[in-house]
């Protein structure tokens, strides 16, 4: 892992302290990393009605689309378990829209243990605009 890809696994970390999950106790951060090498941070964060809550994933996604940018290179996805993170298929579609099949995406644990993945490998066959051509 690079030197950016370490600062970025940092950011996840340290915005996994931020997690709100007072139902599932399962806290997870992300840090994506955008084309002008701006990193966003994201936790889960849950509500008393669950359907509302909100994944890290889509939570550092939508703040970086909010503040401009539309194409997210590398993903850093960690969680407060020693299984390594496994983003849900909603995350995957979120994500399939903001990076290309080549981008990276690392899953990680609270060990420091992490696998590198390209976007295709977790999310073959994804459903695009090019479908409704
Ligand atoms: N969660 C995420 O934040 N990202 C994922 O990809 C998997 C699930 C959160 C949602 C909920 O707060 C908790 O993990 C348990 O499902």
């Amino acid at each position: 892992m690079e030197i950016n890809e370490k600062q970025l696994f940092e950011v996840a970390q340290e915005a996994m302290k931020n997690a709100y999950a007072p139902y599932s106790h399962y806290t997870v951060g992300a840090a994506i990393v955008c084309d002008d090498g701006q990193i966003y941070s994201g936790v889960n964060i849950e509500n008393a009605s669950y359907g509302l809550t909100n994944c890290a994933e889509r939570t550092a996604i939508f703040k970086a689309v909010s503040e401009g940018h539309q194409h997210v290179s590398r993903i850093v996805i960690i969680n407060g378990t020693k299984e390594l993170s496994k983003p849900c298929g909603a995350c995957r579609q979120v994500m399939s829209e903001f990076m290309g099949p080549e981008d990276i995406v690392y899953l990680a644990n609270c060990q420091n243990d992490f696998k590198e993945f390209t976007f295709k490998e977790i999310l073959p066959l994804a459903f695009s605009d090019k479908d409704m051509d």
